[in-house]
Protein backbone atom coordinates (compact mmCIF):
# COMPACT_ATOMS: atom_id res chain seq x y z
CA UNK A 1 0.00 0.00 0.00
CA UNK A 2 1.07 4.01 -0.82
CA UNK A 3 1.89 6.08 1.75
CA UNK A 4 -1.26 8.07 3.12
CA UNK A 5 -0.96 11.77 1.54
CA UNK A 6 -1.45 13.76 4.45
CA UNK A 7 -2.05 18.22 3.37
CA UNK A 8 -1.56 19.78 7.01
CA UNK A 9 -3.15 22.91 6.29
CA UNK A 10 -1.57 25.44 8.68
CA UNK A 11 -1.12 29.53 9.34
CA UNK A 12 -4.00 31.57 8.00
CA UNK A 13 -4.90 34.71 9.21
CA UNK A 14 -6.50 34.68 12.05
CA UNK A 15 -4.87 36.35 15.37
CA UNK A 16 -3.94 32.86 16.07
CA UNK A 17 -1.63 32.42 13.41
CA UNK A 18 1.68 32.27 15.21
CA UNK A 19 0.10 29.49 17.23
CA UNK A 20 -1.08 27.43 14.14
CA UNK A 21 2.42 27.31 12.76
CA UNK A 22 3.59 26.50 16.04
CA UNK A 23 0.94 23.82 15.90
CA UNK A 24 1.51 23.05 12.38
CA UNK A 25 5.34 22.83 12.95
CA UNK A 26 4.93 20.19 15.59
CA UNK A 27 2.53 17.95 13.34
CA UNK A 28 4.61 17.86 10.37
CA UNK A 29 7.41 16.80 12.79
CA UNK A 30 5.45 13.90 13.80
CA UNK A 31 4.51 11.97 11.00
CA UNK A 32 6.43 9.33 10.10
CA UNK A 33 7.87 9.84 6.51
CA UNK A 34 7.95 5.71 5.94
CA UNK A 35 4.03 5.92 6.14
CA UNK A 36 3.39 9.28 5.38
CA UNK A 37 3.71 11.68 2.25
CA UNK A 38 2.81 15.20 3.84
CA UNK A 39 3.27 18.26 2.87
CA UNK A 40 2.43 21.61 4.95
CA UNK A 41 0.23 24.66 3.25
CA UNK A 42 -0.80 27.94 4.79
CA UNK A 43 -4.20 28.70 4.68
CA UNK A 44 -3.44 32.65 3.76
CA UNK A 45 -2.27 31.42 0.92
CA UNK A 46 -4.74 29.95 -0.63
CA UNK A 47 -7.75 31.44 0.43
CA UNK A 48 -9.26 33.63 -2.25
CA UNK A 49 -8.60 31.45 -4.89
CA UNK A 50 -11.62 29.17 -6.62
CA UNK A 51 -12.80 26.03 -4.62
CA UNK A 52 -12.40 23.84 -7.01
CA UNK A 53 -8.70 24.48 -7.29
CA UNK A 54 -7.98 23.97 -3.14
CA UNK A 55 -7.46 20.46 -3.32
CA UNK A 56 -4.50 20.99 -5.73
CA UNK A 57 -3.61 23.79 -4.19
CA UNK A 58 -3.03 22.01 -0.86
CA UNK A 59 -1.12 19.26 -2.01
CA UNK A 60 1.11 20.66 -4.76
CA UNK A 61 2.43 24.15 -2.43
CA UNK A 62 5.61 23.34 -0.22
CA UNK A 63 6.91 25.56 2.80
CA UNK A 64 10.07 25.89 4.25
CA UNK A 65 9.11 25.46 7.67
CA UNK A 66 10.21 21.65 8.07
CA UNK A 67 13.11 20.12 7.12
CA UNK A 68 11.98 17.00 5.28
CA UNK A 69 12.76 16.94 2.28
CA UNK A 70 10.22 17.79 -0.71
CA UNK A 71 8.71 14.29 -2.18
CA UNK A 72 7.44 14.30 -5.67
CA UNK A 73 3.64 15.18 -5.82
CA UNK A 74 1.53 12.72 -6.83
CA UNK A 75 -0.22 13.03 -10.11
CA UNK A 76 -3.29 14.20 -9.29
CA UNK A 77 -2.24 16.10 -6.32
CA UNK A 78 -5.25 15.32 -4.25
CA UNK A 79 -4.49 14.51 -0.58
CA UNK A 80 -6.09 11.67 0.96
CA UNK A 81 -6.64 13.38 4.12
CA UNK A 82 -6.10 16.95 5.47
CA UNK A 83 -4.78 17.67 8.98
CA UNK A 84 -6.20 21.04 9.94
CA UNK A 85 -3.66 22.54 12.25
CA UNK A 86 -5.54 25.83 12.33
CA UNK A 87 -6.87 28.08 16.02
CA UNK A 88 -9.48 30.67 15.79
CA UNK A 89 -11.00 32.22 12.90
CA UNK A 90 -12.33 30.63 9.70
CA UNK A 91 -9.78 27.57 10.74
CA UNK A 92 -12.02 26.51 14.01
CA UNK A 93 -15.29 28.03 12.83
CA UNK A 94 -16.44 25.42 10.18
CA UNK A 95 -15.36 27.61 7.50
CA UNK A 96 -12.87 25.73 6.30
CA UNK A 97 -14.65 23.03 7.06
CA UNK A 98 -17.03 23.47 4.76
CA UNK A 99 -14.56 24.13 2.21
CA UNK A 100 -13.27 20.61 2.39
CA UNK A 101 -17.10 18.95 2.93
CA UNK A 102 -17.53 20.94 -0.46
CA UNK A 103 -14.08 19.08 -2.25
CA UNK A 104 -15.14 16.23 -0.53
CA UNK A 105 -11.71 15.50 1.35
CA UNK A 106 -11.48 14.47 5.03
CA UNK A 107 -10.37 16.07 7.72
CA UNK A 108 -9.28 15.97 11.38
CA UNK A 109 -11.58 17.52 13.89
CA UNK A 110 -15.19 18.34 14.07
CA UNK A 111 -17.52 19.34 11.22
CA UNK A 112 -19.21 22.02 10.45
CA UNK A 113 -21.75 22.70 12.98
CA UNK A 114 -19.58 21.97 16.16
CA UNK A 115 -16.87 24.06 14.74
CA UNK A 116 -18.63 26.84 14.47
CA UNK A 117 -21.09 26.42 17.89
CA UNK A 118 -17.84 25.94 19.65
CA UNK A 119 -16.61 28.85 17.93
CA UNK A 120 -19.08 31.25 19.19
CA UNK A 121 -19.16 31.15 23.51
CA UNK A 122 -22.39 32.94 23.29
CA UNK A 123 -24.32 30.05 21.42
CA UNK A 124 -22.09 27.42 22.99
CA UNK A 125 -23.33 28.81 26.44
CA UNK A 126 -26.94 28.77 25.11
CA UNK A 127 -26.38 25.02 24.79
CA UNK A 128 -24.98 23.85 28.09
CA UNK A 129 -27.84 25.82 29.42
CA UNK A 130 -30.18 23.63 27.39
CA UNK A 131 -28.01 20.56 28.46
CA UNK A 132 -27.88 21.55 32.30
CA UNK A 133 -24.38 21.83 31.74
CA UNK A 134 -23.25 24.32 34.29
CA UNK A 135 -21.32 27.54 32.58
CA UNK A 136 -20.75 31.19 34.80
CA UNK A 137 -23.14 33.43 34.72
CA UNK A 138 -23.31 35.42 31.85
CA UNK A 139 -24.35 37.93 29.72
CA UNK A 140 -23.78 38.89 25.93
CA UNK A 141 -23.30 42.46 25.02
CA UNK A 142 -23.41 43.75 21.12
CA UNK A 143 -20.88 46.18 20.17
CA UNK A 144 -24.18 48.41 18.47
CA UNK A 145 -25.74 48.09 22.04
CA UNK A 146 -26.23 51.00 24.25
CA UNK A 147 -24.97 51.81 27.76
CA UNK A 148 -23.52 48.38 27.54
CA UNK A 149 -21.68 48.69 30.88
CA UNK A 150 -24.37 49.71 33.28
CA UNK A 151 -26.66 46.94 31.78
CA UNK A 152 -24.28 44.29 32.25
CA UNK A 153 -23.51 45.33 35.94
CA UNK A 154 -27.18 45.43 36.95
CA UNK A 155 -26.93 41.14 35.98
CA UNK A 156 -23.17 40.44 36.44
CA UNK A 157 -21.08 41.25 39.79
CA UNK A 158 -17.56 41.95 40.01
CA UNK A 159 -14.68 40.81 39.52
CA UNK A 160 -15.99 39.83 35.90
CA UNK A 161 -14.41 38.81 32.84
CA UNK A 162 -14.84 40.39 29.38
CA UNK A 163 -14.42 37.77 25.88
CA UNK A 164 -14.60 38.15 22.67
CA UNK A 165 -17.06 35.72 21.74
CA UNK A 166 -15.44 34.11 18.80
CA UNK A 167 -11.64 34.26 19.65
CA UNK A 168 -9.16 31.87 21.46
CA UNK A 169 -5.70 32.39 23.18
CA UNK A 170 -7.03 34.81 25.71
CA UNK A 171 -7.14 37.28 23.04
CA UNK A 172 -8.71 40.43 23.94
CA UNK A 173 -9.67 38.64 27.58
CA UNK A 174 -9.43 41.13 30.25
CA UNK A 175 -10.32 40.34 34.13
CA UNK A 176 -12.75 43.45 35.27
CA UNK A 177 -12.16 44.25 38.95
CA UNK A 178 -13.84 47.92 39.40
CA UNK A 179 -16.69 49.17 37.78
CA UNK A 180 -14.73 52.24 35.95
CA UNK A 181 -12.87 49.16 34.12
CA UNK A 182 -15.44 47.72 32.51
CA UNK A 183 -16.28 50.17 29.82
CA UNK A 184 -12.43 50.46 28.49
CA UNK A 185 -12.29 45.97 28.90
CA UNK A 186 -15.84 45.56 26.19
CA UNK A 187 -13.80 48.05 23.78
CA UNK A 188 -11.11 45.93 24.06
CA UNK A 189 -13.21 42.60 23.16
CA UNK A 190 -14.71 44.74 20.82
CA UNK A 191 -11.49 44.83 19.07
CA UNK A 192 -11.40 41.41 17.63
CA UNK A 193 -15.76 41.39 16.46
CA UNK A 194 -18.86 43.11 17.26
CA UNK A 195 -20.02 40.35 20.13
CA UNK A 196 -18.75 40.01 23.57
CA UNK A 197 -19.55 37.46 26.51
CA UNK A 198 -19.37 39.10 30.31
CA UNK A 199 -19.19 36.36 33.13
CA UNK A 200 -18.86 35.97 36.54
CA UNK A 201 -14.95 35.71 37.40
CA UNK A 202 -14.86 32.40 39.15
CA UNK A 203 -12.58 31.64 41.74
CA UNK A 204 -11.36 28.03 41.79
CA UNK A 205 -8.87 25.83 40.64
CA UNK A 206 -8.56 25.72 36.52
CA UNK A 207 -8.92 22.50 34.68
CA UNK A 208 -9.32 21.38 31.06
CA UNK A 209 -10.05 18.03 29.64
CA UNK A 210 -9.13 16.94 26.36
CA UNK A 211 -11.35 14.07 24.29
CA UNK A 212 -10.67 12.18 21.73
CA UNK A 213 -13.09 9.53 19.49
CA UNK A 214 -15.69 9.77 17.85
CA UNK A 215 -18.48 8.67 18.54
CA UNK A 216 -16.70 6.45 20.78
CA UNK A 217 -14.92 9.79 21.79
CA UNK A 218 -13.37 9.12 25.61
CA UNK A 219 -11.47 11.72 27.99
CA UNK A 220 -7.79 12.03 28.51
CA UNK A 221 -6.65 12.65 32.23
CA UNK A 222 -7.57 16.29 33.53
CA UNK A 223 -5.23 18.69 33.20
CA UNK A 224 -4.94 21.38 36.31
CA UNK A 225 -3.25 25.13 34.88
CA UNK A 226 -1.42 26.73 37.37
CA UNK A 227 -0.27 29.99 35.44
CA UNK A 228 2.80 31.74 37.49
CA UNK A 229 1.53 35.10 36.65
CA UNK A 230 -1.97 34.24 38.24
CA UNK A 231 -3.67 34.68 34.85
CA UNK A 232 -3.59 32.06 31.54
CA UNK A 233 -3.42 34.48 29.52
CA UNK A 234 -1.20 34.62 25.80
CA UNK A 235 2.02 34.91 27.49
CA UNK A 236 1.43 32.09 29.72
CA UNK A 237 -0.20 29.94 27.64
CA UNK A 238 3.08 30.10 24.75
CA UNK A 239 5.76 31.01 27.23
CA UNK A 240 7.92 27.59 28.13
CA UNK A 241 7.49 27.53 31.80
CA UNK A 242 5.12 30.41 32.68
CA UNK A 243 2.83 27.85 33.31
CA UNK A 244 2.96 24.72 35.54
CA UNK A 245 0.50 22.06 34.20
CA UNK A 246 -0.55 19.26 36.18
CA UNK A 247 -1.61 15.65 35.06
CA UNK A 248 -3.54 14.95 36.71
CA UNK A 249 -5.45 17.51 38.32
CA UNK A 250 -5.14 17.64 41.65
CA UNK A 251 -8.78 17.77 42.78
CA UNK A 252 -11.28 15.30 45.07
CA UNK A 253 -12.40 12.12 42.96
CA UNK A 254 -15.54 13.16 43.07
CA UNK A 255 -14.95 16.46 41.55
CA UNK A 256 -12.36 14.92 38.56
CA UNK A 257 -15.67 12.37 37.70
CA UNK A 258 -17.81 15.25 37.25
CA UNK A 259 -15.65 17.29 35.25
CA UNK A 260 -15.23 14.14 33.35
CA UNK A 261 -18.58 14.06 32.78
CA UNK A 262 -19.12 16.93 32.05
CA UNK A 263 -16.30 16.95 29.18
CA UNK A 264 -17.82 14.38 27.52
CA UNK A 265 -21.26 15.89 28.15
CA UNK A 266 -20.18 18.95 26.62
CA UNK A 267 -18.17 17.62 24.07
CA UNK A 268 -21.42 15.48 22.62
CA UNK A 269 -23.54 18.81 23.69
CA UNK A 270 -21.86 20.66 20.34
CA UNK A 271 -21.67 17.46 18.30
CA UNK A 272 -17.87 17.57 18.61
CA UNK A 273 -15.64 15.08 16.43
CA UNK A 274 -12.00 13.48 16.49
CA UNK A 275 -10.75 16.14 19.38
CA UNK A 276 -11.80 18.64 21.62
CA UNK A 277 -10.45 20.53 24.81
CA UNK A 278 -13.07 21.68 27.55
CA UNK A 279 -12.19 24.08 29.48
CA UNK A 280 -13.26 24.37 33.12
CA UNK A 281 -12.94 26.01 36.72
CA UNK A 282 -13.80 23.55 39.72
CA UNK A 283 -15.07 25.65 42.32
CA UNK A 284 -15.70 24.11 46.12
CA UNK A 285 -19.20 23.11 45.07
CA UNK A 286 -19.52 22.48 41.13
CA UNK A 287 -17.75 22.22 38.01
CA UNK A 288 -18.06 24.90 35.69
CA UNK A 289 -17.41 24.87 31.66
CA UNK A 290 -15.79 27.72 30.11
CA UNK A 291 -15.90 26.65 26.78
CA UNK A 292 -14.95 23.69 24.25
CA UNK A 293 -12.03 24.18 21.96
CA UNK A 294 -12.24 21.59 18.33
CA UNK A 295 -8.64 22.38 17.59
CA UNK A 296 -7.09 22.27 21.01
CA UNK A 297 -3.45 23.59 20.42
CA UNK A 298 -0.61 21.04 19.35
CA UNK A 299 2.28 23.18 20.39
CA UNK A 300 5.29 22.29 22.53
CA UNK A 301 3.58 23.84 25.88
CA UNK A 302 0.08 22.50 24.88
CA UNK A 303 -2.38 20.73 27.12
CA UNK A 304 -3.27 18.39 25.18
CA UNK A 305 -0.50 16.73 24.24
CA UNK A 306 0.96 16.86 27.92
CA UNK A 307 -2.16 14.49 28.89
CA UNK A 308 -1.90 12.51 25.66
CA UNK A 309 1.22 11.69 27.26
CA UNK A 310 0.28 10.96 30.97
CA UNK A 311 -1.71 8.20 29.71
CA UNK A 312 1.53 6.62 27.79
CA UNK A 313 0.54 8.06 23.97
CA UNK A 314 3.47 10.33 22.37
CA UNK A 315 2.59 13.08 20.21
CA UNK A 316 3.31 10.70 16.51
CA UNK A 317 0.19 8.34 17.99
CA UNK A 318 -1.59 11.36 18.75
CA UNK A 319 -1.37 12.77 15.60
CA UNK A 320 -1.75 8.93 13.71
CA UNK A 321 -4.97 8.56 15.74
CA UNK A 322 -6.83 11.60 15.01
CA UNK A 323 -5.78 11.01 11.17
CA UNK A 324 -7.85 7.37 11.80
CA UNK A 325 -10.54 9.22 13.14
CA UNK A 326 -10.79 11.47 10.24
CA UNK A 327 -10.82 8.85 7.96
CA UNK A 328 -13.11 6.25 9.85
CA UNK A 329 -16.20 5.07 8.25
CA UNK A 330 -14.54 6.56 4.73
CA UNK A 331 -14.01 3.52 2.19
CA UNK A 332 -10.59 2.54 3.06
CA UNK A 333 -10.47 4.09 6.07
CA UNK A 334 -10.21 1.38 8.34
CA UNK A 335 -11.80 -0.27 11.06
CA UNK A 336 -13.55 1.31 13.56
CA UNK A 337 -11.71 0.89 16.96
CA UNK A 338 -12.55 1.37 20.35
CA UNK A 339 -9.87 4.28 21.04
N1 LIG B 1 -15.53 32.85 34.26
C1 LIG B 1 -14.23 32.74 34.50
N2 LIG B 1 -13.77 32.76 35.76
C2 LIG B 1 -12.43 32.68 36.01
N3 LIG B 1 -11.49 32.60 35.05
C3 LIG B 1 -11.89 32.59 33.77
C4 LIG B 1 -13.28 32.65 33.42
N4 LIG B 1 -13.37 32.63 32.08
C5 LIG B 1 -12.12 32.56 31.61
N5 LIG B 1 -11.21 32.53 32.61
C6 LIG B 1 -9.74 32.50 32.45
O1 LIG B 1 -9.39 33.07 31.19
C7 LIG B 1 -8.80 32.08 30.33
C8 LIG B 1 -9.29 32.26 28.90
O2 LIG B 1 -10.69 32.06 28.86
P1 LIG B 1 -11.38 31.15 27.75
O3 LIG B 1 -10.87 29.76 27.83
O4 LIG B 1 -12.86 31.30 27.88
O5 LIG B 1 -10.89 31.91 26.44
P2 LIG B 1 -10.14 31.53 25.09
O6 LIG B 1 -9.42 32.77 24.69
O7 LIG B 1 -11.15 31.01 24.14
O8 LIG B 1 -9.09 30.40 25.40
P3 LIG B 1 -8.47 29.20 24.49
O9 LIG B 1 -7.01 29.53 24.33
O10 LIG B 1 -8.66 28.03 25.40
O11 LIG B 1 -9.22 29.13 23.22
C9 LIG B 1 -9.17 30.75 30.94
O12 LIG B 1 -8.22 29.77 30.61
C10 LIG B 1 -9.21 31.09 32.42
O13 LIG B 1 -7.91 31.11 32.97
MG1 LIG C 1 -9.95 28.42 26.83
Amino acid sequence: MGKLRVAVLTGGTSSEREVCWMSGRKVMGALDPARYEARCVDLAAITGERAADLARLLFSRNDDTHDRPSEETSPDGMPDVVFIALHGGMGENGTVQGLLELIGLPYTGSGVLASALAMNKIMAKKIFEREGIPTPKWVPVRRSGSAAAEAVLERICLPCIVKPACEGSTIGVTIVKTEADLEEALDTAFDYGPEAVVEEFLEGTEITGPVVGNDDARALPLVEIVPGSGFYDYKAKYTPGATEEIVPARVPEATAARARELTLRAHHALGCRGISRVDMIATPTEVYVLEVNTIPGLTDTSLVPRAAEAEGTSFPELVNRLIELALEGRPGGGPRRAS
